[in-house]
């Protein structure tokens, strides 16, 4: 057998199904794992007859691959990738490339690139997106890394990744050191959005419409037909069709307490260290803390004893209304997630493509929607795009929906259904297109108690005043220390 184009290190099923991926796109690959009867089981499994060779030392693996070498790393996120790195590191030379293909929080990936860098070698910190289908059958992939790794790198997961109808590979180069496993993060916390906005919708149906489900999964069938195409809402449609044994919509059994990893909170966290108003999302990770306190919601539920009052409008246009309400909303979480990526880039120095950022979500990851060719579009004909809001077509897009986005979120709030991330995105819209927001009086307030100063609308921004506003409080300003 030749040498093989790539190594791969550990063999979970996301590190096998990529495998399984590259070699039937004609690529041989060796494989390795820590615990190494795994390496015979694939090998002698899935792998049988295939360009797939199996490595039991890391020697083994280095002497196998053609130079310059690539390892990709399918290990546990955390110190198992910063483990893998210094064992593998003295079996490698000069240009091989490490890529790590797992999710790494971007700070780690920033860290890592600089040490392998520094010891002459290429890194390479890639998200993949998709779950263990997309691993195999085509995931979306987000690199980001050392730039000189990208053309060695390029053939192969532009061959492995999903493509978009137009065949349009949904991989590309995010950036340098961590901005790809930033672009995936912002992913994840996106996915997070969108999912909480198909809840919300669900609950907006089920609790104050008292549609069955049935009725929901014709809702959704037919969404699915219009902007809102999605994979998001396909999989939301056959969960409603879903029957358990006695015939009954399982849906309606599960637990309603949501799990999470930590990629929401993290975008959250990059969105507050950045100063980004990332308010959907954020509000998708506390309804998700929220419903986890399931115990005390039941005995809050009880104390309170709130029923809500029954529908009297139209079922039918409420229907529409909610899609509506929640198309307009998914368009505030991407706007939102765009600027905390236009911001990182700032701060990081990344030179992000971030109409190729909407192509790689297109296809093969769950934020899969017809909706990005819309900001592939955006971005690519204004590359400065502050906010997609100011694009025309989402402009005027969010002016048709506005009406109905009113109407739901009024009516959730009026009936007492919660629809938080709905009414966080109509909040942060009426925030963005208002001139004048009070933070007159909060920086009057300021400077009451603190003496912090503020600017004035009739002089120059930059121009600082403070006011003795007691007439006892002394007219130093608080510049040389923090009250
Ligand atoms: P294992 O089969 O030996 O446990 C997902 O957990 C994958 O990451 C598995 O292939 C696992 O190997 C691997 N893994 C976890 N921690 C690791 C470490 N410290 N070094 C190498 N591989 C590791």
């Amino acid at each position: 057998m030749k040498k093989s184009d790539i190594g791969l290190v550990g063999l979970a099923v996301m590190g096998e199904n990529l495998v399984m991926n590259m070699e039937s796109k004609g690529f041989t690959v060796t494989v390795y794992n820590r615990t190494a009867q795994k390496v015979t089981n694939f090998i002698n499994g899935r792998a049988a007859g295939k360009n797939i060779r199996g490595a039991y030392s890391f020697q083994e693996l280095a002497d196998s691959l053609e130079k310059p070498r690539k390892i990709m790393m399918m290990v546990k996120a955390g110190s198992a990738v910063d483990q893998l790195i210094d064992q593998l590191l003295p079996y490698l030379e000069e240009g091989d490339i490490l890529i790590d293909g797992g999710n790494s929080h971007f700070p780690d990936t920033i860290r890592r690139t600089q040490y392998v860098e520094s010891k002459g070698l290429l890194y390479v910190g890639t998200g993949v997106s998709g779950g263990e289908e997309g691993a195999l059958n085509g995931p979306s992939m987000m690199p980001g890394g050392s730039p000189a790794a990208w053309p060695y790198v390029k053939p192969i997961f532009q061959a492995i990744c999903a493509k978009v109808e137009d065949g349009a590979a949904c991989c590309d180069w995010v950036g340098e050191n961590g901005a790809g496993h930033f672009v995936k993060m912002v992913h994840n916390g996106i996915e997070y959005g969108d999912m909480q906005l198909i809840c919300e919708a669900y609950q907006l149906m089920r609790d104050l419409l008292k549609m069955s489900d049935d009725e929901m999964h014709e809702a959704f069938k037919k969404w699915n037909e219009t902007e809102l195409d999605s994979y998001l809402i396909e999989i939301t449609r056959d969960i409603l069709a879903y029957k358990d044994e006695d015939g009954s919509p399982l849906v309606e059994k599960i637990l309603d307490t949501a799990g999470q990893k930590g990629t929401g909170k993290w975008t959250g966290i990059a969105a507050l260290d950045e100063g980004v108003p990332l308010t959907l999302i954020g509000e998708a990770v506390f309804s998700r803390c929220l419903s986890a306190m399931k115990d005390e919601r039941v005995k809050a539920a009880e104390v309170f004893g709130r029923k809500i009052p029954e529908f009297t409008g139209d079922k039918e246009a409420f229907v529409e209304a909610i899609r509506q309400a929640l198309f307009a909303s998914k368009i505030i979480s991407y706007a939102q997630g765009y600027i905390l990526m236009r911001t990182a880039a700032k701060t990081y120095g990344w030179n992000l493509n971030y109409g190729g950022i909407a192509l790689m979500w297109r296809g093969g990851c769950i934020i899969r929607s017809a909706f990005l060719s819309k900001i592939k579009d955006a971005y690519d004909k204004n590359p400065e795009l502050s906010n997609l809001l100011l694009d025309p077509y989402f402009k005027e897009t969010i002016e048709k929906l506005l009406p109905a986005w009113r109407t739901v979120a009024a009516t959730a709030m009026q009936y007492g259904v919660p629809a938080p991330a709905m009414s966080a995105a109509l909040s942060y819209f009426d925030g963005y297109t208002t001139a004048c927001l009070p933070a007159n009086l909060l920086q009057a307030q300021r400077d009451y108690f603190g003496a912090h100063t503020y600017e004035r609308v009739d002089q120059p921004r930059g121009k600082f005043f403070h006011t003795n506003w007691t007439g006892h409080g002394g007219d130093t300003a608080a510049s040389t220390y923090n009250a």
